[in-house]
């Protein structure tokens, strides 16, 4: 009879459109790509589901914004995670994006049972929203901060469809009871009940004010909840929904997931509102909600807003997947925040893979291709076997069962150092037994001690590296290559243990795996991030937010003479003059102006706002030469945030039209005379 195979099913949050991908998604991504790839190799039937989130005014705005399509738009953003994750080596299984109609159907299979049900209710809603979000912020009052973000929130007012959240707080702390497991780490469980016990109201799921989204079934001037309409993708995906019956044994087969991997900042959504959901379906529950910390860079959290998020294509391009991949599992202590930088990424990839692995299969492999003519050796277990053998193969049982513990509880940090402990101790043994020495002498025991070296050595490489694998693919799979061995991802690792490695094997060709990597690849790293922010700078590409997409003021069309770009874009949403007397336009002169070395785009301005003397960096260096500059009246956001580009702080912010395909800046002018420190309204 043949044994059922063991289902895997883990899911990576769907990443909203509105952004480029950036290495905090990359992150969770990678996170779930090993712990995949690892059950595969346990031999269990894996599906490893990601994908994008394509619904809601924050996607229908950014959309407006950029002057396209929602659709055009998300098929856009959406390929480009696509191919990011195609290039980090992401073995998905499914890409799921909600804008299919697969899960389209599947959402309102949802809704409607919910309504069946009777869990779903229409009433009428006033309150505060915040849209960078998608959540309502009940207990805010008009003009103040979301709870999450920090950005202001927006008063809706609608007839909404309302789902009874209320009525599902005690079998929620229920569930969470009988389900020790269920959320990770025990921190979050605790912030979860708390938060179950005190807060729990009826959850708007439909919205009226705009409709990219999901029409509710029956009454398709509502459209869903952006979160009921994207946390559902976690079902639909495997098939919830769909009529036809191979996809029913899919989702009945797959479904519940076992892992749902999800950053700490929508713990609320997956951990009380997907399973309030789940449970007024009658759905069984996932089984592992576990939520990871932030990825910090220049001190906060890596995010669009905060115009701080490192490309992970700059660190592919420079040092490799693997680099990034292993500086996540080993430097970030998993479920905590964790920072990022250039340094921190080249030091842990000289010393651990350049220096450690790397050093380890080039000294053990060209040994062997040189006394051996590149066949693995023989060991021999009588005279030349030594306790130092027998300690190198203890280590190396000791640190397979190490490593799966810690890997299987999501203590990836210290599941790497134990494995490079073994590392180092191999790299121990070679300089104490000396196999170079060895090798110069002529007698049969000699040859028979570096043939038990070089296999030790050889064989410690082979398990460190299977072992690795699922974290740093692509270097893993080249060594075992080296070694002569076949596909590793097909390495069985429940029956992984010292001595498979056959005595014969021949290597294949030896080359190196992690050239080092010297201070200009920091460099070389800084200077593409700089280039792509400043360029984005030049754009000025709006945030989410009115307020913002207002200050920048991209949606102008292009004035006449210029050469007519395409059409102009769309205009952004509507705003209330409140919104707009946040921004301070001030009228400058430009005092001085030069170029930022090593930043063809960039300029750095003083200028004279009637007030004082403002520093300004602006992505301005290909449409303007500094001396046409100095004298010209210009316009400034007076009030931005500074921020530093290249080292360099910028007080504001010059506001320009933004022409043709590539964004080429015109700056804001006047016919009449005005004065420095003259407000524009
Ligand atoms: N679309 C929602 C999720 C819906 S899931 C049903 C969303 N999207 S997102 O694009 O904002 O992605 C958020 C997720 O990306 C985080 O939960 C985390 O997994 C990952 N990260 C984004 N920035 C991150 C850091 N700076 N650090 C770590 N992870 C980060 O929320």
């Amino acid at each position: 009879m043949s044994e059922q195979r063991q289902k895997f099913y883990i899911t990576t949050p769907i990443y909203y459109v509105n952004a480029r991908p950036h290495i905090g998604h990359t992150y969770t991504t990678v996170v779930c790509d090993a712990i995949a790839r690892r059950h595969r190799m346990f031999g269990h039937d894996t599906l490893f589901l990601t994908g994008t989130d394509e619904h809601g005014q924050k996607i229908e705005r950014s959309a407006a914004a950029n002057g396209k399509s929602p659709q055009q738009f998300t098929d856009e953003v959406s390929g480009e995670f696509r191919a990011l994750w195609d290039r980090m080596g992401i073995t998905y299984d499914k890409f799921i994006r909600t804008t299919s109609d697969e899960h389209k159907r599947g959402v309102q299979a949802m809704f409607s049972l919910l309504q069946e049900r009777g869990y779903i209710y229409k009433g009428s809603y006033t309150g505060q929203y915040c849209v960078s979000d998608e959540l309502y912020a009940d207990d805010n009052t008009p003009g103040t901060p979301c709870p999450v973000c920090g950005r202001i929130t927006e008063t809706v007012q609608e007839e909404n469809y309302f789902f009874k959240l209320s009525a599902m707080a005690e079998p929620l702390l229920k569930l969470y009871e009988e389900n020790p497991n269920l959320i990770y780490p025990e921190t979050r469980r605790n912030e979860v009940i708390a938060f179950v016990k005190t807060t729990l109201r009826d959850l708007s799921i439909s919205r009226t004010t705009f409709s990219w989204g999901i029409p509710v079934p029956g009454d398709p001037a509502h459209v869903i909840y952006v979160w009921l309409d994207a946390l559902c993708n976690y079902a639909t995906a495997v098939g919830f929904g769909s009529p036809l019956p191979a996809d029913q044994q899919r989702y009945a087969h797959y479904w519940p997931a076992d892992v749902h991997m999800i950053g700490k900042e929508i713990v609320r959504f997956h951990c009380v509102y997907w399973p309030a959901f789940l449970l007024a379906a009658g759905l069984p529950m996932p089984k592992q909600i576990v939520a990871h910390g932030w990825l910090l860079f220049e001190e906060s959290k890596m995010s669009k807003s905060r115009g701080n998020i490192v490309r992970s294509e700059t660190i592919l391009e420079v040092l490799g997947a693997d680099a990034l991949r292993y500086f996540l599992f080993r430097e970030i202590v998993f479920g905590q925040d964790g920072s990022f930088s250039f340094d921190a990424l080249v030091q842990r990839f000289n010393s651990d893979l350049a220096n450690g692995l790397g050093n380890l299969a080039s000294r053990t492999l060209s040994m062997i291709q040189r006394y051996f003519g590149g066949e693995i050796p023989y060991p021999s277990a009588t005279i030349a076997h030594t306790p130092a053998e027998a300690a190198i193969a203890r280590l190396a049982e000791e640190t397979i069962v190490e490593f799966n513990r810690l890997f299987d509880a999501y203590q990836f940090s210290r599941a790497l150092e134990a494995l490079w402990g073994l590392l180092s101790a191999v790299d121990k043994y070679i300089v104490e037994t000396q196999p170079w020495a060895v090798a110069e002498k002529e007698d049969r025991d000699s040859r028979s001690r570096l043939g038990t070296i070089l296999y030790t050595s050889a064989e410690a490489l082979r398990i460190i590296t299977a072992l690795a694998h699922p974290i740093i693919p692509t270097s893993t799979a080249k060594i075992f290559t080296q070694l002569g061995l076949s596909d590793i991802s097909k390495t069985d690792l429940n029956t992984l243990h010292w001595g498979q490695l056959n005595v014969g094997t021949r290597l294949g060709k030896i080359e190196p795996v992690f050239p080092r990597a010297d201070k200009s690849a920091i460099e070389r790293m800084q200077q593409m991030e700089e280039e792509r922010k400043s360029a984005a700078e030049a754009v000025a590409a709006p945030e989410a937010t009115p307020a913002a997409a207002v200050a920048v003021a991209p949606a102008v069309p292009a004035p006449e003479p210029v050469a007519a770009p395409d059409a102009p874009a769309p205009l952004s949403p509507e705003i209330t003059i409140d919104d707009f007397v946040k921004i301070d336009l001030r009228v400058g002169t430009v005092l001085t102006a030069e170029k930022v070395e090593k930043a063809d785009k960039l300029l750095r301005l003083t200028v004279d706002i009637g007030l004082e003397v403002r520093q300004i960096v602006a992505g301005i260096a290909k449409a303007y030469a500094p001396e046409a500059l100095v004298g010209r009246k210009v316009v400034i956001v007076a009030n931005l945030a500074p921020r530093k580009l290249r080292g360099i702080e910028s007080q504001g912010m010059i506001v320009a039209a933004s022409l043709g395909e590539h964004g080429s800046p015109a700056l804001a002018a006047f016919i009449e005379a005005v004065p420095n420190g003259a407000r524009l309204k």
